[in-house]
């Protein structure tokens, strides 16, 4: 019996669904317990590409995918995702839990609205409403997958709340009607086609776990966009970090048996907010081309910059992270020089840990560590087939870290995979 938990250690997109589908191989149970449609996590199996947003990466090998309690639910996007495996002769083992809180069509039209009006200081949020929706669950006005199986219950909450968001839509200047009737009807039809998947995970999951079966959760996202330990306010809205992993899914710290982080070997965030090794040079635009740095939910081109270790160690402290997975090594091929930031100068001092201050964060200069570049790792399939100078690399970030990495990826695919 194992619990895990996989975690993106920098500002997302680490290749967490890539790991996810690889160690899902003996898993009985694949989690997602925080986010929503914001993430967008890619698989790639021969020439067939997967792209989630809410299900768990692991349903196309057949495992039982389970949206816990610390999701917010899009019902449009699931059934949609659901109906696209369909169509591919995949039928989805699926449980969502009845106390996940709805993605609501005002949520993710007062997002874009909020955004508007932030205009040069907006997130760049993914406009699904995430925000909206958390902060509906924290002011206790949220409306529950439960809630869409029960009719007088949506009913009566509808009532209570669409009067507020139709004003709050006036505020903000959005044009759309907000139809008690309409929007109950349309969502008690989302709720019948997923009533047979509603179910309280978090109980099914202990029960997994007294059984003995195997269990990963997968974080979306990844710690710097973190609402308490990221970027903040450039932040998402929910706790990306380890500890939430229990809270977002009913699982007790005490189960769980080992955090797994993914690093990608160099850095890249979507929207706005700091970002000290951000290149924007040819560098980072071959980073950019090289490593196909296009949002899987929204398009947008991705920010690219070196590896900054400050970011992951920071990550790793606060998840308290067992083991990593390396990720995209192979996009930094053929360079003649690679850099790995370990520090950052500010105020004639050289600062060892992430600050908070956005002030800081936008004045700072990194420190860099240089290395040699290498040819080619994408035909590695041990770590002695990996050129000496990325064997030095990854040794590099091994030292500082002081955490071992288990796993190497050298391209997208699932045998272009190391395991150490
Ligand atoms: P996630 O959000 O963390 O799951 O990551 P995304 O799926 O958004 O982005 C990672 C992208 O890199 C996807 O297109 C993956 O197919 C791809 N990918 C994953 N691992 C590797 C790798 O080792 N090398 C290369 N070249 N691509 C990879
Ligand atoms: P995965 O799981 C990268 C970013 C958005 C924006 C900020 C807030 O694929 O790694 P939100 O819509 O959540 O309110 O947007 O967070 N963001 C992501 N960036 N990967 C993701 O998910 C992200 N999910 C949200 O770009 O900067
Ligand atoms: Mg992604």
């Amino acid at each position: 019996m194992s619990v895990r938990v996989v975690i993106g250690t920098q500002w997302g997109d680490e290749g967490k669904g890539k790991i996810v589908d690889y160690l899902c191989k003996d898993v009985d149970l694949v989690v997602r317990f925080q986010g929503g449609s914001n993430a967008g996590h890619t698989v790639k199996i021969g020439k067939k590409v997967y792209r989630f947003h809410l299900l768990p990466s692991g349903v196309i090998r057949g495992k039982i995918g389970v949206i816990a309690n610390g999701v917010v639910v899009d019902p449009e996007v699931l059934i949609d995702e659901i109906e696209r495996l369909r169509s591919e002769n995949i039928e989805p083992k699926l449980m969502v839990s009845d106390r996940a809180n709805v993605v609501m069509i005002y949520h993710k039209l007062l997002d874009g609205a909020e955004e508007e009006y932030l205009g040069r200081k907006r997130i760049g949020t993914t406009r699904r409403g995430i925000g909206p929706c958390y902060s509906d669950k924290v002011a206790r006005r949220g409306i529950r997958v439960g809630d869409l199986l029960d009719e007088d219950v949506l009913r009566e909450k509808m009532e209570l709340i669409l009067p507020v968001k139709r004003e709050l839509m006036k505020v903000y200047g959005v044009d759309f009607d907000l139809d008690i009737e309409d929007l109950t009807r349309r969502y008690l039809e989302y709720g019948e086609k997923i009533r047979e998947f509603v179910k309280d995970t978090s109980y099914e999951l202990n029960k997994a776990v007294r059984e003995g079966k195997e269990i990963l959760l997968e974080g979306a996202q990844g710690v710097m966009l973190d609402v308490d330990f990221g970027t903040y306010p450039y932040t998402t809205s929910s706790n990306t970090v380890a500890g939430n992993a229990c809270t977002g899914s009913g699982i007790s710290p005490r189960y769980i048996d080992e955090i797994i982080g993914v690093v990608k070997s160099y850095t890249t965030r979507v929207g706005g907010g700091p970002f000290p090794t951000e290149l924007r040079d040819d560098i980072g635009k071959h980073l950019q081309m090289k490593g196909g740095e296009f949002g899987t939910t929204t398009g947008r081109a991705r920010r690219c910059g070196w590896l900054d270790l400050v970011v992951v160690r920071h990550a790793c402290t606060i998840c308290g992270i067992d083991g990593l997975a390396l990720t995209k090594l192979d996009v930094l091929d053929g360079l003649r020089k690679v850099k790995i930031c370990v520090g950052y100068e500010y105020g004639g001092e050289v600062l060892d840990r992430f600050p908070s201050d956005l002030r800081i964060l936008e004045n700072l200069k990194p420190v860099y560590e240089e290395f040699d570049g290498w040819r080619m790792t994408k035909k590695a399939r041990t770590f002695e087939d990996l050129p000496k100078e990325a064997r030095d690399y990854v040794r590099f970030i091994e030292e500082f870290l002081e955490i071992p990495i288990n796993i190497i990826s050298v391209g997208a695919e699932r045998e272009e995979t190391i395991t150490l």
